[in-house]
């Protein structure tokens, strides 16, 4: 049984200021939706339907977000407008939406801790909602794909892509046996390497499930790269004791923490779901 997802939403999303200097990343719209919503969305797709947000100050929009505006209901109900409030109606009626607070930044890691409240003794799933993942045509989202493969395997698993070498040193590295098509048992994690300290050129990117055991390694990992309490270090000590598996994942990912990958995203959205609307 897996129902939860946390959305670690704490960050300060430095790299849009100043965009974001009053408005929470999160909310940055990919054409006329924000950035979480897409992640909210996916999530949902793939049966997870209770959220949770591990926030911080200033996050108080992405609440508001997920909550009726009754202000808002009663202006538009009835007229022409009302079709641009699908989406998120949809989104409301289906999921419900708990959130906890971090304090303090000190890590991945440690921000999935921060969630542990809202999760309880079950798997889950986690998604970084920066990374936008769009299914290919007639495709699965990469979380139903990933919830799939947790049912047949019951262990964690990280959803991994091919990056060039120059890119390496911004993810997780995972090196792993192929025990199918596109899934490795993960034998090798490491944080951010340099290019040339990397296992191999499989890039963790932001969609995670995890089983609960995970919280008490959490707890006994210290803090890594960066001095941050890195999910990386917690899974590869997972890894070590059970099983951990990267799989491959079908479709496209978008990196819209970096302003190219932003509007790249944009770009892609706009032509490809936007206009066929
Ligand atoms: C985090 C993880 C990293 C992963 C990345 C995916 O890093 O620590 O292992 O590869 O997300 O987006 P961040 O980008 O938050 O620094």
């Amino acid at each position: 049984m897996i129902s939860k997802c946390l959305f670690p939403v704490a960050g300060y999303g430095t790299r849009f200021l100043p965009a974001t200097k009053s408005m929470p990343k999160e909310m940055l719209p990919i054409v006329n939706k924000p950035l979480v919503q897409y992640g909210v969305e996916e999530s949902l797709e793939a049966g997870l339907h209770e959220i949770g947000f591990v926030t911080g100050r200033g996050k108080r929009a992405i609440a508001d977000h997920f909550d009726v505006s009754y202000e808002l209901e009663h202006q538009i109900a009835g007229s022409s407008k009302e079709q641009y409030l699908t989406s998120i109606r949809e989104v409301i009626a289906k999921g419900s939406f708990s959130f906890t607070r971090q304090s303090e930044m000190r890590g991945l890691g440690d921000a999935i801790l921060n969630g542990r409240r809202l999760i309880g003794n079950q798997p889950f799933g986690v998604v970084l909602s920066d990374d936008l993942c769009v299914a290919d045509e007639d495709g699965e989202g990469v979380l139903t794909q990933m919830v799939k493969l947790f049912k047949q395997f019951r262990c964690s698993i990280v959803a991994v892509q091919e990056v060039p070498e120059d890119q390496i040193s911004k993810f997780g590295v995972i090196a792993g046996n192929p025990i199918k098509d596109n899934i490795y048992q993960v034998n090798e994690m490491v944080e951010k390497p340099a290019p040339e300290d990397a296992p191999s050129n499989l890039a963790i990117i932001g969609r995670y499930i995890l089983t609960p055991d995970i919280f008490e390694i959490i707890e006994n990992t210290p803090p890594g790269k960066n001095d941050e309490v890195q999910l990386t270090d917690a899974l590869m000590t997972q890894a070590k004791n059970g099983c951990v598996l990267a799989y491959k994942f079908k479709g496209r990912r978008f990196d819209c923490g970096s302003v190219a990958g932003f509007v790249e995203a944009t770009n892609f959205v706009y032509e490809n779901v936007y206009s066929q609307e």
